[in-house]
């Protein structure tokens, strides 16, 4: 089965009431995302369908029915409520991708609280800045995560309950710690807050080039947006088992690896383990798994992998491919179309954007190393980066810019509405990017408008990653920018000059990096860590990262009129 359809006629006869229909949902009624992805499937006598099918590094599996969302949904916010958590109140969710996650979100919306995902692999500093700028009350996490919390426990004063989901007699409770155990506490009735479309859902925290990270406010209407948006983009059907490889941690993990695909009334899988080939082949074999979402980094590590072992495996099942979160390249679909049969179709969006809106939409002709055409609903443009007017020449390079309006785009930045207004010009909302469109109406991806580096697919800040090497005694500045990478595209290179008194040296070095390494995620690390004598800085002293930046990937250093030192 499909719901391919035509991409003509779909965006001639657009209304997204196409979506609200589908979903039952009127203008003013209730509508939250908890209930929709459990109880309303179960209300369609479906209850008794797997929802979730989980398997971890150790090959222990487990699996849920959508009648087991329900009651263990409902179990978790039963338990929330119980300890005095409400409507509005900031729930961060930190942990590995064990099923707790992906039904506690649901637990959490279906009480009106707002759910903060944050990354596992945060490290102390990170999590502090985004726990701290939410207010959050409650994390739910594993043993094994909460040790990060305690080192900022005494600066975090809104956070109220440490929720532990695994807990065991060998470890002791601490302090603010409780133990939950969402399989024990399974309850079939709760009264559901009633969300309406304004009300707040998730917090997805994301990074910029200049502050701190920035919380990206959803609100349950992003409901419409995703489930149409999974259905014709992703394809997804009932008879479908779906996996998108994505961490809940980031919002492709929310949008289409819980909300969406349950909306839907979807089988999907979940590997809570680390990246290999073979594991990966194995894991589709294995659950036949036919809709696969994934990223160009994972893709490129296929590729690296090679052909041979993709022979190994039975991976007919696979029908539908597509890719997010950095450029795909045109090898990685022409290798894809050669080893699996089928081509990875590009999609493009962002944590703000909250869904879909570029795409090489199911049944539209494919251009390889294009991002596709903008979803049906979405006006999409480039436009010139001085006046903000849309580009009229086909071909031009500008920025990419959409009309604000679709229901899932974000609704603000948490406690900062200024950098949330800076984002719209003109009428139009600016993510940030730079591409160009041909005649035929693709976009194709030129580059980011601003210093953030896209690591394999994740956002890493130069200032976060700036902020916590100063904090190191010997550095004296530094400037972070990305440099080529094979698999990963770009990685974090830091350039660094020390404090008089300090010497390069291998154990200053190894130093300085396990010092970094606690604070950050694994992804916002380093790889290399250049020492300079003096970085390049413009007249009014700011540290130029762009010529930095340029020298790493051999272009042009362009205009340097405002040097300092030139
Ligand atoms: C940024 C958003 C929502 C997806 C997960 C990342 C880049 C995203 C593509 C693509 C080229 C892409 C953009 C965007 N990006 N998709 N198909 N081709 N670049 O969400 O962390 O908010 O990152 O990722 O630069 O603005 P995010």
């Amino acid at each position: 089965m499909s719901n391919i359809g035509s991409y003509e006629e779909r965006i001639e006869n657009f209304d997204w009431s196409i979506s609200e229909e589908e979903l039952g949902y009127k203008e003013g009624d209730v509508i939250n995302i908890g209930w929709y992805c459990s109880d309303r499937i179960c209300a369609q006598g479906k209850g008794d369908r797997p929802a979730l099918l989980w398997e971890n590094s150790t090959g222990e599996e487990k699996s849920y029915t959508y009648d087991d969302l329900r009651v263990c949904s409902n179990g978790i916010g039963a338990f929330l409520r119980s300890l005095g958590l409400k409507e509005g109140d900031r729930i961060c969710l930190f942990m590995d991708r064990i099923p707790e996650l992906y039904i506690g979100l649901l637990g959490i919306l279906k009480i009106g609280a707002i759910a903060q995902p944050l990354f596992s692999a945060f490290g102390d500093e990170s999590l502090f800045v985004r726990l701290e700028n939410a207010g959050t009350s409650a994390v739910i996490t594993q043993r094994k995560h909460a040790s990060k919390l305690h080192k900022i426990l005494d600066r975090l004063p809104d956070l109220k309950h440490i929720i532990i989901v695994d807990y065991d007699e060998t470890r002791p409770l601490k302090e603010k710690e409780v133990a939950f155990s969402m399989d024990a506490r399974r309850q079939d009735q709760l009264e559901i807050f009633p969300t309406r479309a304004e009300s707040p859902s998730l917090l997805h925290y994301t990074s910029g080039t200049t502050g701190m990270p920035k919380g990206v406010q959803h609100v349950h209407y992003s409901l419409i947006s995703q489930y149409l948006t999974a259905k014709w983009v992703l394809d997804i059907t009932e008879d479908d088992i779906y996996w998108c490889t994505a961490d809940p941690g980031w919002v492709t993990g929310t949008s289409y690896g819980i909300i969406a695909p349950w909306a839907l009334g979807v089988t999907q899988v979940v590997l809570d383990s680390g990246f290999s080939a073979e594991n990966w082949y194995r894991f589709i074999q294995k659950y036949r798994v036919t809709v696969w979402y994934s990223a160009p980094t994972a893709i490129r590590s296929l590729m690296k992998a090679g052909e041979e072992i993709v022979k190994q495996f039975d991976l007919s099942c696979l029908r539908h491919l597509v890719s997010v979160g950095e450029p795909l390249n045109a090898e990685a679909v022409t290798w894809s179309e050669k080893v699996f049969g089928l081509p990875f179709l590009d999609s493009y969006w962002q944590t703000e954007t909250g869904s879909i809106m570029i795409t090489n939409f199911p049944g539209m002709k494919i251009k390889p190393g294009s991002m596709g055409k903008t979803f049906p609903g979405i006006v999409g443009t480039v436009v010139d980066p001085q006046t903000y007017e849309p580009l009229q020449e086909p071909g031009r390079i500008g920025l990419i810019a959409f009309r604000p309006g679709w229901p899932a785009m974000m609704r603000t930045y948490w406690k900062n509405e200024e950098t949330y207004q800076g984002k719209f010009k003109n009428g139009w909302y600016m993510p940030g990017d730079r591409a160009r469109i041909d005649p035929q109406g693709y976009f194709w991806f030129i580059g980011r408008d601003d210093d953030v580096i896209n690591t394999a697919g994740h956002l890493v800040s130069p200032f976060e990653v700036e902020s916590v090497l100063l904090e190191h005694p010997a550095v004296a500045e530094s400037a972070v920018v990305s440099k080529p990478d094979e698999i990963n595209m770009e990685v974090v290179k830091a350039f660094v000059t020390l404090k008089p008194g300090f010497a390069v040296s291998e154990e200053l070095e190894l130093e300085i990096m396990n010092f970094i390494r606690k604070k950050l995620s694994s992804l916002a690390m380093p790889q290399e860590i250049e020492y300079v004598d003096s970085l390049p800085k413009t007249r009014s002293g700011k540290i130029m990262r762009r010529l930095l930046h340029a020298k790493e990937w051999g272009e042009e250093i362009g205009d340097t009129s405002t040097l300092e030192n030139d």
